[in-house]
């Protein structure tokens, strides 16, 4: 691969396979809660390995601007004083950029605040639906308010203490789950959340970590209200879903070789490896370990040469631990000659762009067979190989980082439109660790 960098597009020429050894930055859902938590605890934490994603940033400057003290030293971020623990009235409205995971959180972090602080974002941000975090939390006790169509900007008047609820989300979100859990830390009583299907769980592992009292009974979550949460050093854990990244791209180039060290190996962020292996690739967890509260290892991926014409079906109650990675696994399907038949999976609609779009519309450039469906996509196995074509990362980082993959197996060069600016949000040294193990 090389990557020839002109304005904002990116032209991603094909690649033999992957080999050596590699690290990605820190996870950035684990990020965003490690730093929301320590500005909520009583001295200083030290994070290390912070993510380097833009949308950590963002949340790191919304914290700074309710007054928290935030010295960053690269990827070690020192997070509080010796005073503290509370958060004060921001001058100025809260910017989440690009921001699902600050936006939401946060949300229910201020609700609890006495104090009444908005918050804005991108354009992209601002078409995203909110309601979904809003909802709770004026039942909680808080005042939201939000702009037309139940999006950003919001206002958010917080109330202490807020009224301890049990919750059920209409939608399978960790997003909503959290706002709720951290709005629970400053209710009268314990807060529930019954979630309709299990998605990612940093949030009930990290505030274990930070003292918080925290009881899980299946999909029900409760958190007493009232805690004080106390600083600790936490060492955040490779992104699991920068990783796959790189492990689908190993997968799809038959002699690659790869090792992604010290990863995340959350079991609600990891389906998207089994699936991958299901597509035939070849991929090993070694080494794991528990490190504050989020199992760690490393993954090794062997890219398989075959001519089998599997389809991958994926549906139902796995969608939350893979949703991240459900255009990535179409994108490598379809560099296989494999199929790929998705449902259950709306919410990818209202993601950074809407994926289903985006996915099917980017692959269909390269000739794969590929048809819309409202909550997910069809896509054909035994396709011919994919061509090298005009693509566009639709101003969503994972887009561009999924077409980007393909094109390493494509015929002829691809050119990703948007894809320098996209892979800021989660991964910006994206292309210098691919050119390093790219052959
Ligand atoms: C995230 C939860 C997921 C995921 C997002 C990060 C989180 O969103 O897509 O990238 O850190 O909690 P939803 O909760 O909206 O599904």
């Amino acid at each position: 691969m090389s990557g020839n960098h002109q304005e904002s597009s990116v032209v991603v020429t094909p690649a033999n396979r992957l080999v050596g050894e590699m690290r990605v930055p820190g996870d950035k859902s684990i990020s965003h809660r490690a730093a929301m938590m320590a500005s909520l605890a009583r001295g200083r934490s030290v994070v290390k390995n912070f993510s380097s994603a833009r949308d950590c940033a963002a949340t790191l400057r919304c914290l700074e601007a309710l007054g928290v003290r935030v010295v960053r030293e690269d990827s070690i971020v020192h997070i509080g004083d010796d005073e503290g623990g509370g958060l004060r009235e921001p001058a100025e409205v809260l910017d989440a950029e690009n921001s699902g995971t600050t936006m939401r959180l946060l949300a229910g972090v201020l609700a609890g605040q006495p104090f009444a602080a908005a918050m804005t974002g991108d354009e992209s941000l601002r078409s995203r639906p909110m309601s979904r975090v809003a909802e709770p939390l004026r039942l909680m006790g808080a005042g939201v308010e939000l702009a037309d169509g139940g999006r950003a900007p919001l206002r958010i008047t917080g109330r202490r203490p807020l009224r301890a609820v049990r919750y059920k989300p209409p939608v399978a979100s960790a997003q909503i789950k959290s706002a709720v859990l951290l709005a629970g830390l400053f209710a009268d009583g314990v807060t529930t959340v019954e979630e309709p299907t299990r998605t990612r769980d940093h949030t009930e592992r990290m505030l274990k970590e930070f003292g918080a009292q925290l009881a899980q009974n299946g999909n029900e979550i409760s958190v007493e209200g009232g805690a004080r949460l106390r600083a600790r050093d936490m060492l955040v854990p490779g992104d699991v879903s920068s990783a796959a990244f790189f492990a689908a791209a190993a997968a799809v180039l038959p002699g690659s070789e790869l090792a992604i060290l010290d990863v995340g190996l959350n079991p609600t962020r990891t389906a998207f490896l089994s699936a991958l292996a299901q597509l035939g690739a070849d991929i090993m967890v070694e080494d794991e370990r528990l490190e504050c509260g989020e199992p760690v290892g490393t993954i090794r991926v062997r890219g398989l040469a075959s001519d089998e014409a599997r389809t991958l079906n994926v549906s139902g109650t796995v969608i939350p631990n893979l949703i991240d990675e459900l255009p990535l696994l179409a994108f490598a399907a379809a560099a296989l000659g494999r199929g790929m038949e998705l449902r259950d999976a709306a919410e990818l609609r209202v993601k950074e762009s809407d994926r289903i779009r985006s996915t099917v519309e980017n692959l269909s450039r390269m000739g794969a067979r590929i048809e819309e469906r409202a909550d997910g996509w069809r896509l054909h196995a035994g396709g011919a190989r994919l061509r090298g074509a005009s693509l566009d990362a639709f101003g969503d980082h994972r887009v561009a980082m999924s077409c980007a993959v393909a094109a390493l197996t494509a015929a002829g060069d691809s050119e990703i439109e948007g894809a320098r600016g996209a892979v800021e949000v989660s991964l910006p040294e994206f292309w210098k660790l691919l050119e390093g193990v790219a052959q």
